[in-house]
């Protein structure tokens, strides 16, 4: 193998520099060229792709977002889309392609493979919604930002004896939200793996108030409902002073934290040596604090917002320590 090729794709996440930076070094390192694919699968398409050089990612494994730029792009989910990146590759000597992103990147990275060209996928998104995988790259610094949010929504909550419900990305997982909701004491959490129920909001809200509680920190995530159709619930049933809270895309910017860049760089140089293996279609991860490298099809072969990923134990405990 004498270059291979690497992009960023769908919904970027903090760390997806510091992936790139890894795969650039690690393939130098090994002797072989590296393309950068600007804007996802439509850089591929339009042919966007530049050599990169050691110091074409120097400066960057602190920076947030992605050097590459990210994109979704309808017409790779087309075949003549896909046929025209494939024209690309050939054109441009890429033997091997790391796809940085989240799990409809890999969806586009395994379909690529299937036209002949090997991929190696590093599961980067906020979400931590990849099958194989414990942690995304990206998870942890979103999860840092909403604390830091919490932890400030409480200061007003208490000042001014409210309920505030705040609304956290994730997509169809709840994971985001329960970690968030764990780390940050929330009273409740709302999560699509778990049904919720109204009756038992209200009780949590009341056996707080009986207790002297004169605050309270509801977590929702997006899966479930917005916080605004929550409040409009929490206000019909019951006369409860509330406030929202829409974290929205600053969930998804900022430096990468120190773990997110450790993962990232693990998983970029193991994505490099998956393809020099001669792996046609790899996904990397990490499970159980080992970085493991799996079959692509693995990552589809259960709905991503599985239920037998979701860790019910932290959600009962969440529930334990919130009475
Ligand atoms: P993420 O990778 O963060 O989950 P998306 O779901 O938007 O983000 O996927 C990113 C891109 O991957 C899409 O815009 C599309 O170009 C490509 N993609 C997604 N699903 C498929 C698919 N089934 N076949 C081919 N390409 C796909
Ligand atoms: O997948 C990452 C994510 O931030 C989700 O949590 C969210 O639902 C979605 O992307 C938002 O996408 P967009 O940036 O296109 O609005």
């Amino acid at each position: 193998m004498k270059k291979i090729a690497v992009l960023t794709s769908g919904g970027d996440a903090p760390g997806m520099n510091a992936a790139v930076r890894a795969v650039v070094r690690k393939a130098i390192f090994e002797g072989i060229e590296v393309a950068g694919v600007f804007n996802g699968y439509q850089g591929l398409i339009d042919g966007k792709i530049e050599l990169l050089q050691l110091g074409s990612v120097g400066d960057i494994i602190q920076r947030g977002g992605t050097m590459l730029r990210s994109a979704r792009c309808p017409e790779f989910t087309t075949e003549e889309g896909r046929e025209r990146a494939m024209e690309q590759i050939r054109r441009h000597a890429i033997e091997g392609v790391v796809v940085i992103g989240g799990d409809g990147s890999f969806r586009g990275a395994l379909e690529l493979s299937r036209l002949g060209i090997p991929v190696a996928c590093v599961p980067a998104t906020i979400d931590n919604d990849i099958n194989g995988t414990d942690f995304t790259i990206g998870f942890d610094t979103a999860l840092n930002t909403v604390i830091d949010a919490i932890d400030k929504i409480r200061d007003t909550a208490t000042s001014h004896e409210r309920t505030f419900i705040i609304e956290v990305m994730g997509r169809n997982a709840g994971d985001l939200a329960l970690w968030a909701g764990l780390a940050g004491g929330a009273e409740t959490i709302l999560i699509p793996e778990e049904r919720y129920d109204m009756p038992n909001i209200l009780e949590r809200l009341q056996r707080g108030t009986e207790r002297g509680k004169k605050h309270s920190i509801i977590i929702v995530a997006e899966g479930v409902m917005s916080a605004s159709e929550l409040a409009e619930k929490l206000i019909t049933e019951e006369e409860v002073d509330t406030r929202v809270s829409v974290l929205g895309h600053i969930q998804r910017g900022g430096s990468p934290s120190a773990r997110d860049r450790v993962l990232a760089s693990q998983f970029g140089a193991r994505a490099v040596e998956s393809l020099l293996k001669g792996n046609i279609a790899a996904a990397i991860g990490m499970k159980s604090h080992q970085l493991v490298e799996y079959p692509l099809d693995d990552v589809f072969a259960k709905p991503a917002d599985d239920a037998n990923e979701f860790d019910k134990d932290m959600y009962n405990l969440s529930k334990e320590l919130s009475i």
